[in-house]
């Protein structure tokens, strides 16, 4: 797995959001996306799964590559590989409401990917007692705490094979406890291997987890590096400063 982004650029009318960004992940890294409100963490994000279509750039993507700008139409077959290869955890846990938590983890595998549907059930078993929400297999995802619901959601792009994890903010609808409760899943994920990039204001997990952090700010990445070096001592006066406004 090899992720890279050159020179991304994405406007929301006069508003450039997002300034010739560029980064590389390799297998395994677990990258933190830091920045304030605004700072275009999102929007980065959704550009890497195709959510939203970046103005210009590049976007490489193991043997996937994508040129954007006007010249260039992303053709659907592109769009459905990124798709698959890309998971997204979006802070609102976006389960199907009308789905029990086994149809909706086997859904996609099945239409999408035609997966067999009792091999499908089996992995879905399997996932849910890991997470500790095998007893919930039937329910609905109202009937679920909020945690319960994101750890769920979790499960469901697992279901998916995908090879890299886009988190955005997965913990920041939660309380504090359920938010511990999904922080560990995240972090068995990286002991295990899988390849993230987690946008999220918790700087100490992000400290704990992440190998690589990058900090974002107005669109442009200040300051990168090994998570635990930048975010103890950041090198820049920005990512000092923003530092201190999350430690307050
Ligand atoms: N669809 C859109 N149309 C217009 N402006 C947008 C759109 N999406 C995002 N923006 C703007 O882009 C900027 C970056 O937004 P983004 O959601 O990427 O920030 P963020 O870093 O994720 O912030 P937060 O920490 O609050 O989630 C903001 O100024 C936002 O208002
Ligand atoms: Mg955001």
């Amino acid at each position: 797995m090899k992720l890279e982004i050159n020179q991304l650029k994405k406007s929301f009318g006069q508003l450039d959001i997002l300034k010739s960004v560029s980064l590389k992940i390799g297998a395994g890294d677990v990258v933190a996306l830091v920045g304030s409100s605004g700072s275009g963490k999102s929007t980065l994000l959704r550009c890497i799964n195709l959510l939203e279509t970046a103005d210009s750039g590049e976007l490489y993507l193991d043997d996937v590559h994508i040129t954007f700008g006007m010249q260039h139409k992303i053709d659907g077959d592109l769009e459905l590989n990124i798709r698959k290869k890309v998971g997204m955890v979006f802070q609102q846990f976006y389960l199907w409401p009308h789905l029990t938590v086994l149809d909706n983890l086997i859904k996609a595998p099945i239409c999408v990917l035609k997966r067999q549907k009792l091999e499908a059930i089996a992995e879905a078993k399997q996932l849910l007692s890991k997470i500790d929400m095998l007893h919930k297999i039937n329910s609905y995802p109202a009937q679920l705490s909020g945690g319960q619901q994101q750890r769920v959601a979790i499960a469901r792009t697992l279901m998916m094979h995908p090879e890299i994890i886009l988190f955005d903010e997965p913990t920041s609808a939660l309380d504090p406890v359920m938010t511990q409760e999904v922080l560990k899943i995240i972090k068995k994920l990286a002991n295990d291997g899988m390849t993230m990039i987690i946008a999220t204001h918790e700087i100490s997990f992000a400290r704990e987890v992440a190998s690589y952090a990058i900090f974002l700010e107005h669109g442009e990445i200040v300051e990168q590096g090994v998570a635990e070096q930048i975010l103890v001592n950041p090198q820049t006066e920005k990512l000092q400063n923003f530092l201190h406004t999350v430690h307050k």
